[in-house]
Order: C-alpha cells, then sequence, then structure tokens
C-alpha cells in the first residue's frame, strides 16, 4: 500500500477573516446549512467528541449534533465512557470534518448536562424502538453475547406493549458543549489552508451573547 502518495489538494473555497461572522455559532450554523444543503455522503451532524478520561487518557468516538444554542447539544448515556470522563473531567472538543467540502471545524470547552426537561421532551421525540434501545443498552459496558442485550430490548418491548408507557431513564440525556476556541479550517491548494479562529474573550449567556476575537492561524 502507497500511503505517502496519497494526498489531495484542495481548490474548492476559500474563508477570509473579513468575511468571518462575529460570532463563532453563527458562522457555524452558516457552515453547517452549507453541509445540510451539499447532501454530504457522511450525516453532516456527526462529530468527533474527544474526552479526557483516567491518566489524562484522551477518548473519541463520533456523536450526533442535535441542536444548537448557546452550545452544542448532543445526547447520550451519562453512565458510557464519554459520560464518565465528563464527569470528572468537563472539557471537551468537537470535531467535524466535510470531505467534500474540504472543510473542517474545531469546537473546544466546557461540557455541561441541559435540562432534565429538554431530555426529557427529545427522548419523546425519538421513534419508540429509538427510546427502547437507549433503555436497554447499558453503554461501554461489557456484554456476554448479542443475545443478552437483545433480551434486554425484547422485555422492554414488550412491558411497553403492555402498559403503553415508556419514561426517559435518569441515565440518558443531553450535554452542552458551551466553546471558547472555535476553528473554521478551508483547504486550499499547496497546502496554504485557511485557517480562522474564535477565541472568547467574554463569555455571554446568551445564544450570541459573547465576545470574539478573530486570527488567523498559519496552517
Ligand atoms: C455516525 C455515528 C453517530 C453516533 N451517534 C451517537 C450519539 O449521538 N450518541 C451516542 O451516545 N453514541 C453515538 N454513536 C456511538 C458512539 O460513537 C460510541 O460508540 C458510544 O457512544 C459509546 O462511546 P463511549 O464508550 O466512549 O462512551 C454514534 C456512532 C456513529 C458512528
Amino acid at each position: 500500500m502507497d500511503l505517502e502518495n496519497l494526498r489531495q489538494n484542495y481548490t474548492k473555497a476559500e474563508f477570509d477573516i473579513k468575511n468571518a461572522l462575529e460570532n463563532p455559532i453563527q458562522q457555524f450554523e452558516k457552515w453547517f446549512q452549507v453541509a445540510l444543503d451539499a447532501e454530504l455522503s457522511a450525516e453532516a451532524n456527526a462529530m468527533v467528541l474527544s474526552t479526557i478520561g483516567e491518566n489524562n487518557r484522551p477518548s473519541a468516538r463520533v456523536v450526533l449534533l442535535k441542536s444548537i444554542d448557546e452550545g452544542f447539544v448532543f445526547y447520550t448515556n451519562y453512565e458510557s465512557r464519554k459520560g464518565e470522563n465528563l464527569e470528572t473531567n468537563p472539557y471537551a472538543s468537537l470535531t467535524f470534518f466535510w470531505a467534500e467540502l474540504e472543510r473542517q471545524v474545531r469546537i473546544e470547552g466546557r461540557v455541561e448536562k441541559i435540562s432534565a426537561e429538554k431530555s426529557s421532551e427529545y427522548f419523546k421525540s425519538r421513534p419508540i424502538k429509538s427510546q427502547i434501545g437507549a433503555i436497554a443498552s447499558p453503554q461501554s459496558r461489557i456484554l456476554n453475547n448479542r443475545e443478552e442485550l437483545e433480551t434486554l430490548f425484547h422485555s422492554i418491548e414488550k412491558n411497553y406493549e403492555e402498559t403503553n408507557f415508556i419514561e426517559r431513564p435518569k441515565n440518558w440525556g443531553g450535554y452542552r458543549l458551551v466553546p471558547d476556541y472555535v476553528e473554521f479550517w478551508q483547504g486550499r491548494s499547496s497546502r496554504l489552508h485557511d485557517r480562522i479562529t474564535y477565541l472568547l474573550k467574554e463569555h455571554g449567556d446568551q445564544r450570541y451573547g459573547s465576545l470574539w476575537e478573530i486570527v488567523r492561524l498559519a496552517p
């Protein structure tokens, strides 16, 4: 396999600091809409969530961005590996890679749980089988085999068919990463890529309420 000669020249677009919107969440929404409109081959809202675990070991996995308010919201099991990581170290990063657009977005900040009400509201909006799946899976724990998981799923499904009642488990819900660093990377030719970066200057509570310094980083 000749990996050393695998390379691409990026020529699709450019990103100049003079076109950067004042607030990185606004700028993200703009790029995100472009990614949605482009109907990319991969889910545009898939992002790599990196957390820090025991002994400062980093750990990363893909999750889905589910809403944007004053931060970036995703849902998971609070007792999963990522949940345990965030319990002891709430700092994390999100990475989006939109290959067809030759774009990467890096977001860093502190993660907090969203309200129980909002988590329950979203939980209820999911298809019933996804709700049951979330209840059935002891995420990140060792299973003896797949049957164990399917048995759990079917017993919860049976219970639901009898009672017509299902509730969000307390160990499942949303997290919000509130950004203090956001970087927009646009691939350019000859490796002279654009990296337009927002550094938090003053935190504000509302969606576009914070003050940011915008700088260009060397690629
Ligand atoms: C495209 C894609 C989307 C995913 N979305 C989620 C998600 O929104 N929430 C989630 O908990 N896991 C999601 N996963 C699974 C995670 O990557 C991971 O396997 C799981 O959350 C357990 O991670 P952990 O053991 O590090 O906590 C997704 C995986 C892929 C490939």
